[in-house]
């Protein structure tokens, strides 16, 4: 009889318990969050915590275990900051807050969401610099923080992020070098850094980066030579406008058989690179008005007779060279 009480009561107990429990640990978190992050209040009528599970809330998809693997809150009118609670979402894969208000710094416990694949961030007003950590993760393969106002150094940890596919960084106030280390990410395609600070010369480990398509340093403080090389070239943009650099312009463009942006123009008249840039423009109208077959490495051939003419020019009319090279 006592036996059959304390199984009666144990019993009881645990369903308790049980019931209780009331919101997933991934609800909680989501809540939290929500204190900082400011949702539309269309959107937060949904989140509501006597729910078991966050998987039907606006912008939250789950997995077959009820956990959060998506957040997609991007174009929703959000204001506010993100809370170090996103750590704490551990399945998440794709998290977007794109085009929002946003404001306040990235949080460094998104470098624990080591299952993250996508992470969006861009056109908010994050400020402040990128976690060390955030980089520190094998499985990220698009990362979008630009337009923004981010500050501070490239970390060093990018060369860990060893499936990136897409790094897009531009329209920040990113200053220090780009570091050799992104040459260990070497499944990168597009590279965009335009409109920041960034200075010392591009690493020559760029070179590792075989399917690199697009590299646009447009408007940056990059100096230097170009000291990377691609054989098998697969670039399609490349943009280096306004910027320092000096120095030949690299044979190797000639191997570059899908290039259909090449713009080099430069605010230091002196470069060669200017005079890269009006080759190719020059090649292109032949080709369009005078059906000449393209190809980069004539109109690179091409270059150094023209550089003799425009130093003996004195290279008066560089600065009319604005027009971008557009090869389609
Ligand atoms: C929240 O709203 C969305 C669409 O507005 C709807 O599909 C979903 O079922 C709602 N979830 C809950 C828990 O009411
Ligand atoms: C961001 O906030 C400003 C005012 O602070 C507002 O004018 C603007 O519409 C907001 N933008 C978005 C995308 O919500
Ligand atoms: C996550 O984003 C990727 C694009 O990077 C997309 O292919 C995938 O379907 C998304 N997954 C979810 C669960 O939203
Ligand atoms: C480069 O990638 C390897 C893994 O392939 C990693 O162990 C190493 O730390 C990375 N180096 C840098 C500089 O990030
Ligand atoms: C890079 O060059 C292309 C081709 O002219 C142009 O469309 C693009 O806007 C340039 N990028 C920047 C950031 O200026």
């Amino acid at each position: 009889m006592k036996l059959v009480f304390w199984h009666w009561f144990w019993l009881s107990f645990m369903l308790l318990l049980w019931s209780s429990q009331g919101l997933s640990s991934d609800g909680l978190a989501l809540l939290a969050l929500s204190k900082s992050l400011i949702l539309p209040s269309s959107l937060r009528s949904n989140w509501t915590a006597s729910d078991a599970t966050p998987c039907a809330w606006n912008g939250v998809g789950c997995n077959g275990r009820n956990r959060v693997i998506y957040l997609d809150l991007s174009s929703s009118g959000i204001s506010g900051s993100i809370g170090p609670e996103i750590g704490h979402l551990k399945y998440l894969q794709n998290l977007s807050l794109s085009a929002n208000n946003i404001s306040g710094s990235i949080p460094p416990e998104l470098g624990n969401l080591k299952k993250l694949s996508l992470l969006s961030l861009y056109q908010n007003s994050l400020s402040g610099t990128i976690p060390y950590e955030l980089f520190r993760n094998q499985l990220l393969e698009k990362v979008y923080l630009n337009s923004n106002q981010l500050t501070g150094l490239i970390p060093f940890s990018v060369g860990e992020m060893i499936n990136l596919k897409s790094l897009w960084l531009n329209e920040n106030m990113l200053s220090g070098v780009l570091p050799r280390s992104i040459g260990n990410c070497t499944k990168l395609e597009e590279l965009y850094l335009h409109d920041n600070q960034l200075s010392g010369s591009l690493p020559e480990a760029l070179s590792e980066i075989k399917g690199l398509r697009i590299l646009d340093a447009t408007n940056n403080r990059f100096t230097g030579k170009i000291l990377f090389s691609f054989e098998n070239c697969k670039l399609e943009i490349f943009n280096l406008s306004f910027n320092n650099i000096k120095g030949e312009i690299p044979a190797w463009l000639g191997n570059c058989m899908s290039l259909q942006q090449l713009v080099f123009v430069s605010n230091s008249f002196n470069s060669l690179v200017v005079l890269g840039a009006w080759s190719i423009w020059t090649h292109r109208n032949a080709c369009v008005f005078d059906g000449a077959t393209p190809s980069i490495s004539r109109a690179l051939s091409a270059t150094n007779d023209e550089r003799h003419l425009w130093e003996m020019a004195g290279a008066r009319c560089l600065s009319s060279l604005t027009s971008p090279v557009h090869e389609e």
